[in-house]
């Protein structure tokens, strides 16, 4: 039978210690959200139990900018806090929030601050919860440093969460600690939760006071206590990263992606790379790649927003944004690839070549230092050294079309806009400022006057 969960998402707080513009669940890691992590824990472990969800973000600080971010997400819901007077009263503006979470079979509590969360911390949680009949459940880990984490209190039924300001010199030592994530029973939490005061040190409604002595509640303590990790400030958030730089990296290995130093690499969590590829050490790969398979990333390359096919090589120290590269093309040395670059299968793009916003057809080969800009080139089409599209008036941007099986010679430019037909023949030195019909030749640059035994004048 499907079940209900409800979900408060815990994301009102300040995040004071980030100094960051945005809130602190839509800190950047991996190239997306703390809160992005979250959601994706979230939705696994109901699809995976076949739970129909609610999932609710409890907002306050800031809360324009992660309403505004989650409009992509429909299903999400808010409920505002409009004070933060702590956690328990987080929870209440979450019931108060819509009458239906009251009828949800459990209420998952979980913080938008923490992204190594997975779904099978949450099913572990929830199967002990099933198994041993328990009306809550908390996650918690072990913690032997100095560390403000609430204490789990054991009693011999039921136990205590003492939080550290409130905790004696005794109390302090104990070691076992809340994560801050929690799953009730619906039922038990609304039949408490109401009635939390927050006669404590802190004057807060602290959650942490629906656990009891007497009560059937349970603390599932994990082995992996860094992984409900939350961040609090950039240091944190360095950390997390880290971790998560790990995992994407070690899914990565395990679809056959082959490193040669994994911690040297960067790779943006929503990028993909095919099996077989191979990413030498000091490679950034960011903002939505896709990779094929048996792609080559040779040392120190900064790929950004593009697709890479199957088979490609590219070789080290490029910066490639935004482009495309088809088939078993190969690029690099310190070859710059702008946005809209189209470089055609088993093109060649070599050294100190830039392109941008620039079309190049299959088997096409620009080997050393050229710029390509607004720019077509046909199939087969050979690029002299230093070829250059002066495709900018100082005004304007002009296109440069360049045919079919054309040989364009060394230290050539195009002023554009300037049309080269097929099979066209570029000398060496020439600046083509007409355009070329099929099949035609082209040479412009002045005769050369050569004077025997002249040159001792000029060398000194
Ligand atoms: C809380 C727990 C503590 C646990 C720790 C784990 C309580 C009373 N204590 O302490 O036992 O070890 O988490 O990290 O719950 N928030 C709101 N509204 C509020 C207050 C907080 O939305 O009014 C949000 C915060 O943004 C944050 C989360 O709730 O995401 C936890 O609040 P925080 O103040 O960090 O609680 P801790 O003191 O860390
Ligand atoms: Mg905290």
């Amino acid at each position: 039978m499907v079940k209900s969960v409800g979900v408060a998402i815990l994301a009102a707080g300040e995040g004071k210690r980030m100094g960051l513009e945005v809130p602190k669940p839509l800190a950047p890691a991996m190239g997306r959200t703390l809160l992005d992590f979250v959601l994706d824990g979230i939705q696994s472990f109901s699809n995976e139990l076949k739970l129909k969800n609610k999932i609710v973000a409890i907002v306050g600080h800031k809360k324009e900018m992660i309403e505004a971010y989650l409009q992509d997400f429909p299903a999400i819901m808010f409920a505002h806090q409009q004070k933060q007077l702590g956690t328990a009263d987080a929870l209440k503006s979450y019931f108060n929030s819509d009458e239906s979470l009251k009828q949800t079979e459990y209420t998952l509590v979980i913080c938008a601050d923490t992204p190594l969360i997975r779904k099978e911390h949450l099913l572990t949680l929830i199967n002990q919860m099933k198994k041993n009949a328990a009306d809550a459940v908390v996650a918690s880990f072990t913690e032997n440093s100095n560390h403000s984490y609430g204490r789990i209190v054991r009693g011999p039924k039921g136990l205590k969460i003492i939080e550290a300001k409130d905790a004696t010199s005794e109390i302090k030592k104990i070691n076992e600690v809340n994560s801050g994530l929690y799953i009730f029973k619906t039922e038990y939490i609304l039949k408490y939760l109401f009635n939390i005061n927050s006669n404590n040190a802190a004057n807060e409604f602290y959650l942490t006071d629906v656990f009891d002595f007497e009560r059937n509640v349970e603390a599932v303590h994990f082995e992996d206590g860094y992984k409900f990790m939350g961040v609090n400030d950039l240091s944190q958030l360095e950390i997390v990263e880290s971790y998560l730089r790990k995992e994407k990296c070690d899914q990565l290995k395990s679809h056959g992606v082959r490193f040669i130093d994994s911690t040297s690499v960067y790779i943006d969590w929503n990028c993909n790379i095919g099996t077989g590829s191979v990413i030498y050490p000091n490679v950034h790969i960011r903002n939505n790649c896709t990779i094929g398979s048996n792609v080559t990333i040779d040392v120190g390359n900064i790929i950004e927003k593009s697709c890479i096919k199957d088979g490609v090589s590219i070789k080290p120290y490029c910066h490639i944004d935004d482009a495309i590269i088809h088939k078993q093309a190969s690029i690099g040395p310190y070859a710059r690839l702008r946005p809209k670059a189209d470089i055609g299968e088993k093109s060649k793009i070599g050294n100190f070549v830039e392109i941008k916003k620039a079309k190049l057809h299959n088997d096409v080969k620009i080997s050393h230092l050229s710029y390509i800009g607004d720019a077509e080139i046909g199939e087969n089409s050979n690029i002299g050294c230093g070829f250059i599209t002066c495709n900018y008036d100082g005004a304007n941007k002009h296109f440069t079309k360049i045919g079919k099986n054309c040989f364009i010679g060394s230290d050539s430019q195009a002023i554009a806009p300037i049309e080269i037909g097929d099979r066209c023949f570029v000398a060496s030195g020439t600046t083509i400022t007409k355009s070329m019909p099929d099949d035609s030749f082209a040479i412009a640059r002045s005769k050369q006057t050569t004077k025997n035994g002249l040159a001792s004048r000029f060398l000194k």
